[in-house]
């Protein structure tokens, strides 16, 4: 489970910073396109810059050499002529804006000035020093008292002999060159040799060394980016925090033209792109994520189902076999039963036939006898030569013998422990049967048996078994018959009803049922117990074999005896029913 999350969360991990990385190289190379353009454009600028600081000055370093040679200044040693001078010199300052425009001998005294804002000797002044060399010379430096920043072009003026006899000085005010530009963007500053920003378009600019410290604005960081040097700088409301620095050298001014360019918009272009970059690829990104989140809990909801679907099908199964097991148990229950049935339908007949045994036997011995006379009275007729009352003792022995025939047949099919097919019945025929089998008995008890097969009119076909319909009848007559022991008249009466159902009634001139609600009852006997009869079978096994056959047996008193009821259904042609024996 543990590195399964783990899993699961490292793709979207390295997803973030796959992410991140792609973002910061689009940044990296935006900014330095940026950067390349800023660069380009920030040049022009400088040299746009630079151009016109020098050539604002320019102007003065030309002054200086055509006044230089100016015949008013070619002999000071008058002070007429001195005084003549200045006032050229105070004229030209006036025309051109100078801060002063002075005449200095060859050994450093001013000997005429427009102002005279130098004093009185200049022999210390470098760029005096140069002019003096027979050089144009320059220099800057800021003029006491009022502070303000002046350039120096310092003009040779050779004597007739080639030597320098003089030097003719402009003073520029610095203060004015920057005016034209002041305040436009962006920072440009002009620093001197000695890394002095002398002439800047932002105040607090100058007089600012880069490198000393303690001084606002200060330089914290000065690094490279894609071959552009960045500055960081800190403590100016009017500088860029982070700034491109360009420089180049104006040797004609000596000094260095630098310019300072906000480098944020292109970083800010840079991290647009970025940003953009990243946001499509994490939508994209978030999109796929809950795609195969999705597919992920689907996947897991589906196990769940998998694994619930076979634990149901196990129990299911688990249940099956259970079930089949069950049924397996009541087959075998339901073949026990019809076992036992069949056993005690058995035992049934057997019981009939004990009871039954005594007339039988008195039945079958009677022709015996008979025959036995028959066959002695032929033989003396034989002897006698009378021929036609041998045959006709002979016939009366063939007749007593198919008579007994008949008797043991019916008895072999009542003793027969088989089972016999469900199907047509002939009524009639089955009732015959019976009274066949219990006449030997009736007759010893001098019962009345009513019976008339002829009010049928022909067989009555019912469904059933021919066999076991014959006990159910078997038994009725007998129990009657038991009924009715000891009393003077013993009348048993059977007739069908035939209707949607076919009835059969037994009826008797007996006492009528005790318990008419225990008689089909197994082992419940009125009768003598241990004697042969009464085991209680008779009417419960009767009962199980009308049932079989889709009928009903119900016994009732009808106040001048008991009269049991058989129902049966009739049998149809095509409509037979499963063979149930
Ligand atoms: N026709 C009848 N008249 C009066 N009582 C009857 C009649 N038929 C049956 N009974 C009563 O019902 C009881 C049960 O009859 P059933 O045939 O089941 O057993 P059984 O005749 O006593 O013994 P078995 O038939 O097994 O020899 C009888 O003992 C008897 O009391
Ligand atoms: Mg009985």
């Amino acid at each position: 489970m543990k590195t399964q999350n783990l899993l699961r969360w490292s793709l979207p991990a390295g997803f973030l910073l796959a992410v991140a990385a792609l973002a910061l190289a689009v940044w990296s190379y935006g900014y330095r396109q940026a950067l390349n353009g800023l660069a380009e454009r920030s040049a022009a600028d400088l040299a746009l810059a630079s151009d016109r600081v020098s050539t604002q000055l320019q102007v003065y370093q030309e002054l200086a050499v055509l006044t230089a040679e100016h015949p008013v200044l070619a002999d000071l040693s008058t002070p007429a002529a001195r005084a003549a001078a200045a006032e050229l010199l105070r004229s030209v300052a006036d025309k051109t804006a100078a801060l002063d425009v002075f005449f200095a001998a060859a050994d450093g005294r001013v000997l005429a000035a427009a102002e005279g804002v130098t004093g009185a000797s200049v022999a210390a002044a470098d760029y005096f020093e140069r002019a003096t060399q027979g050089a144009l010379g320059t220099g800057h430096s800021v003029l006491q008292p009022e502070g303000k920043r002046a350039y120096f072009y310092a003009a040779p003026a050779f004597a007739p002999d080639g030597g320098v006899r003089g030097a003719l000085v402009v003073v520029a005010d610095v203060g004015d060159v920057e005016q034209t530009w002041r305040g436009s963007l962006p920072a440009v500053f002009f620093t001197d040799e000695g890394g002095e920003v002398f002439i800047a378009n932002r105040s607090e600019l100058l007089f600012w060394r880069r490198s000393a410290e303690g001084q606002t604005p200060s330089v914290t960081d000065r690094g490279y980016f894609a071959g552009h040097e960045i500055w960081r700088l800190e403590g100016s409301p009017y500088l860029p925090a982070r700034a491109l620095h360009l420089s180049v050298g104006l040797p004609v001014i000596g000094m260095t033209g630098e310019i300072l360019v906000d480098v944020a918009p292109a970083r800010r272009i840079a991290a647009l792109q970025a940003a953009a970059l990243a946001a499509v690829c994490l939508a994209l990104g978030a999109m796929l994520f809950i795609v195969m989140e999705r597919r992920r809990t689907l996947a897991e909801a589906n196990a769940v189902l998998e694994s619930r679907v076979e634990q149901r099908t196990r129990d299911l199964s688990a249940a099956n076999t259970r079930l089949r097991r069950e049924v397996r148990e009541r087959e075998e229950a339901e073949a026990a039963l019809k076992r036992a049935q069949q056993e005690l339908v058995q035992a049934g007949k057997l019981s009939a036939l004990g009871q039954m045994s005594a007339g039988i036997s008195h039945e079958l011995n009677q022709p015996l006898m008979a025959i036995q006379q028959y066959a002695e009275n032929g033989a003396a007729f034989l002897e006698r030569g009378k021929a036609e009352r041998t045959g006709e003792n002979l016939g009366r022995i063939a007749d007593m013998a198919a008579r007994m025939a008949r008797i043991i047949k019916n008895l072999r099919a009542f003793a027969r422990n088989e089972s016999e097919p469900m199907g047509q019945v002939d009524l009639v025929q089955v009732i015959d049967a019976a009274v066949e089998l219990t006449a030997p008995r009736l007759k010893a008890d001098r019962i009345d048996l009513r019976w008339n097969p002829a009010a049928c009119a022909g067989p009555v076909h019912a469904w059933g078994g021919e066999v076991r319909l014959t006990q159910v009848f078997v038994n009725l007559i007998n129990n009657a018959a038991d009924a009715m022991q000891g009393q003077v008249e013993k009348v048993i009466s059977i007739s069908v009803d035939i209707g949607p159902r076919l009835q059969v009634r037994v009826q008797d001139s007996g006492p009528g049922i005790k318990e008419p609600e225990k008689m089909f009852d197994p082992f419940y006997s009125t009768k003598a117990v241990g004697s042969s009869e009464g085991m209680g079978l008779g009417l419960s096994i009767s009962y199980g074999l009308v049932q079989s056959f889709g009928g009903n047996i119900r016994g009732a008193n009808t106040g001048g005896g008991a009269v049991f009821t058989v129902e049966l259904e009739p049998w149809r042609e095509g409509a037979e029913k499963g063979d149930a024996a």
